[in-house]
């Protein structure tokens, strides 16, 4: 292939930047040339497209966000659509995309190759870590260093007050961020999505610590294991204990990414591009037990 183009989609993921740098630096290295989509699919239907230079990704590395920007886009979902898609691929010559983005991403770079023979090459970027062949996804590690930053302050403020706080992060139906920030953050309590829990349970053991002299309590919430409010009246209710909520959001999405996301950028964009040169296509990159896969995008 001589000619090929990225894109970002779905949610932004901090790392999406330096994996674009990478795929773009990598490829060229191999005298390739490589066109920016702007706004993932949309960019792509409305033609939205630039040729990078290795200059155009300076600076980047550092940067979260996306600086193709990123959009959802339902009109991709249709036939239509994903024919505009790939007559704008056409007329530019360009053979093959690398898309880097999460599940919804994913399935639109499958429809495209199943339904219009489009080439494509996915990097996983989304802070959910929900795509379950690779241990980790872009954005991650990042995300959740920053809900550590938010449970280290937290802390300070309910262990003063002896109170107990709820911190709800994000994730769609996946644990992980909740899962992995608990851990590194000595939370009392995790609720996420994969895992049954009891509120009886937590509001037993809430009540049996306090009677042990802990006068503050530490509770993860991931975003689609529950309703904060339900929770937290229900806990006050069973113990009288008033519990502060806190919701995260998208603060959770942005930032400057950290080391590991930087070097899985790297790492994922040079085997996407090692695999377009092998002319292997519509395959997707990941890392399981510390080492750089690749699969079937089915
Ligand atoms: O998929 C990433 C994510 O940040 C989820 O964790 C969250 O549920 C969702 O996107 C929020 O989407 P939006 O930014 O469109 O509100």
């Amino acid at each position: 292939m001589n000619k090929i183009a990225v894109l970002t989609s779905g949610g932004d993921a901090p790392g999406m930047n330096a994996a674009i740098r990478a795929v773009v630096r990598t490829a060229r290295f191999y005298g390739m040339q490589v066109y920016g989509i702007e706004r993932g699919w949309d960019g792509l239907i409305k033609g939205q497209i630039t040729e990078l230079q290795n200059r155009s990704v300076s600076d980047m590395v550092q940067r979260g966000g996306t600086f193709l920007k990123t959009a959802r886009c339902p009109e991709f979902v249709t036939l239509e659509g994903q024919q505009k898609a790939a007559q704008t691929l056409e007329a530019y010559g360009i053979e093959g995309v690398v898309v880097i983005g999460g599940d919804g991403t994913f399935r639109g770079a499958k429809d495209l190759s199943d339904n219009f023979g489009v080439k494509c090459m996915g990097i996983p970027g989304t802070i959910d870590n929900d795509l379950a062949y690779t241990d980790y996804t872009l954005g991650f590690d990042t995300a959740v260093n920053t809900v550590l930053s938010a449970i280290n302050n937290l802390r300070d403020t309910m262990s003063s007050h002896d109170r107990a706080s709820l911190l709800e992060v994000m994730g769609r139906k996946c644990g992980d961020i909740a899962l992995y920030a608990s851990l590194a953050g000595g939370a009392e309590y995790c609720i996420t999505p994969e895992v049954p829990f009891s509120i009886e349970e937590m509001a037993k053991s809430l009540m049996q610590s306090q009677k042990r002299g802990k006068t503050s309590n530490m509770i993860v919430l991931a975003e689609g294991a529950g309703n904060k409010e339900e929770i937290c009246s229900k806990i006050k209710e069973l113990t009288g204990i008033s519990v502060k909520t806190t919701v995260l959001g998208h603060i959770q999405r942005g930032g400057s990414p950290t080391m590991a996301d930087r070097i899985l950028a790297a790492k994922l964009a040079v085997k996407a591009v090692d695999l377009v040169l092998e002319n292997k296509t519509n395959r997707v990159v990941g890392i399981k037990y510390n080492k750089i896969i690749d699969l079937d995008i089915s």
